[in-house]
């Protein structure tokens, strides 16, 4: 799939079908013109109240001949005075996905500017910044995973029906330079992005650590960052007990995936970005019920995220510095797994006490904070699909933040925003710093029946191994995967997390 930019006028382009972005009011401009050659098609359409504008609205009508494209398919964006980034993305991935659906294949897409209002802010409006989020959209939209589907060779009207190219219309020729970069931008984010839901949406028996760890090299050699990998034998010197401890049930050896990407000054203290890296989670002795178990395939998202993450930084060259770590492990029962009750040491010195078996992803997260560290960071975050309670208290909706470093936290709310990817702040309260003190260790993986809070019981735990940088835990347990599809973002691995690093990494 290509996504091209043209300069051309947009009734007598060649196309199978002609896509235009509205907001919610009166037939002007483009559209108005377009209804009169119609003979008044989409105007019938609205006074019957099928149309309106409203937020990702759509209305598909054939041109049977009024003007060159084959098809008018009309996507609205909701009110123009609340119309923003993402309302555009959201509306960009809706037309794309029906355009894909009724088997088109090379739609023009019309953004009419003039009709938009500053779409992207009021102060620091970017006029080019729409291009780059339509650019993104449509390739965010249009990801599937089917490399385990065996094609249907003899027809290809049962063939999933797939896009050749997306054109994006410029409004003048004189703009296509500009806007070319912002589209480059969105794409080469958005392919970041393709490249974490990839790494998620592959089942346990193929992402193995190992494989995640391969994966991270071809990545680094392709986008020129660097990357390596400590196995066992390394990690046993480092003293990382509390990872190695968890992969000590698995059949298949742990990896700990070392990413640097050098892009900013000389001595500018790096960012650290660390991933949960568990390539399945079935709660090791501590079992996991059965029903939805294959979910658990998941919990490598946040290491997924790390990968992705990197892989866009190199590749957009942003000016950071920047590290990604992913503990990679699998957590297993078996007759050498870990067993509740059994203490751990992890690479600082300190003590674990593990009570639960299935509360891994703190403990391989331990010993990777701790790594961290060396760094000497400006900034640690930390991404993980930590606690079924971040999805009891916020659903799919938003990830939960909590951390050390309000003025980090703030950046990352404020940063979900722009990029529609959200976050909500949880507090660290100091009670549950004590809640995780064990009796015969320095500390136990979860807190005592009763106490709640689950995700910052979690982060609590995980600030022990943070040192004194300023430090943010997202959990994204809720966003990671979802059961249910929205306009750019599949149901199943979601790649959550990418975007909001970029945007973050763009304020700092
Ligand atoms: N990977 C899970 C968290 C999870 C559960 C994410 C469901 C998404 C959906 C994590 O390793 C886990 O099992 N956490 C336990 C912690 C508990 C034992 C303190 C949980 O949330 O139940
Ligand atoms: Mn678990
Ligand atoms: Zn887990």
């Amino acid at each position: 799939m290509k996504t091209l930019i043209k300069t051309a006028d947009p009734l007598t382009i060649q196309t199978d079908c002609l896509i235009l972005l509205c907001t919610e009011k009166k037939l002007s401009g483009l559209l108005k013109t377009l209804d009169e050659l119609l003979g008044g098609a989409l105007s019938a359409q609205v006074s019957a109240g099928r149309f309106e504008g409203k937020k990702n609205q759509t209305c598909l009508l054939d041109s049977r001949g009024a003007f060159s494209a084959e098809n008018l398919l009309v996507v609205g964006m909701g009110k123009q005075k609340d119309a923003t980034l993402e309302s555009l993305r959201q509306a960009t991935g809706t037309a794309i996905k029906l355009a894909e659906r009724s088997r088109f294949k090379n739609p023009v897409l019309c953004f009419p500017e003039q009709d938009m209002g500053k779409i992207g802010g009021g102060k620091g409006y970017d006029k080019n910044a729409p291009w780059g989020a339509i650019a993104e959209a449509v390739n965010l939209a249009l990801f599937h995973f089917d490399e385990y589907k065996s094609k249907q060779e003899d027809d290809p009207k049962d063939a999933p029906p797939r896009l050749d190219s997306i054109t994006l219309l410029c409004p003048a020729k004189a703009r296509e330079r500009a806007i070319q970069k912002y589209v480059d931008q969105g794409l080469l984010l958005a392919e970041a992005v393709t490249v974490t839901r990839n790494l998620q949406w592959q089942p346990g028996n193929r992402a193995t650590p190992l494989y995640l760890a391969d994966e991270a090299k071809k990545l680094a050699r392709r986008h020129k960052f660097s990357c390596k990998v400590l196995g066992v034998k390394e990690m046993e010197q480092l003293g990382m007990g509390s990872l190695l401890g968890v992969a000590q049930g698995s059949e298949h050896p742990p990896a700990f995936i070392v990413m640097e990407y050098y892009g900013g000054k000389k001595k500018q203290a790096p960012i650290v970005i660390v991933g949960k890296g568990i390539t399945f989670d079935t709660g090791g002795i501590s079992l996991k019920p059965g029903a939805g178990m294959d979910e658990m395939k998941y919990d490598m998202s946040g290491g997924a995220v790390a990968i992705g993450t990197l892989s866009a930084a190199a590749s957009l060259k942003l000016k950071v510095n920047l590290i990604g770590l992913v503990p990679a492990a699998e957590n297993m029962p078996s007759g050498r797994a870990i067993k509740p009750g059994d203490i751990l040491t992890a690479s600082n010195g300190k003590t674990i006490e593990v009570l639960n078996t299935d509360a891994e992803g703190r403990l391989v997260l331990a010993d990777a904070l701790v790594y961290a560290q060396r760094y000497e960071p400006s900034a640690v975050i930390d991404l993980a699909t930590l606690t079924g309670a971040c999805l009891v208290a916020l659903g799919h909706s938003a990830a939960a933040v909590v951390g050390t470093d309000q003025k980090l936290i703030n950046k990352l709310m404020s940063a979900g925003k722009v990029c529609g990817e959200r976050v909500w702040q949880l507090p660290l309260y100091e009670e549950f710093e004590k809640a995780v003190k064990s009796d015969v260790a320095d500390l136990k993986n979860i807190a005592s029946p009763g106490v709640g809070g689950g995700t910052i019981v979690g982060a609590a735990f995980l600030k022990s191994f943070v040192g004194d940088f300023p430090w943010a835990h997202l959990d994204i347990a809720g966003t990671a995967w979802t059961g249910e599809e929205k306009p750019y973002v599949p149901k199943g691995g979601t790649g959550y997390g990418v975007r909001l690093l970029i945007e973050t990494l763009r304020s700092l």
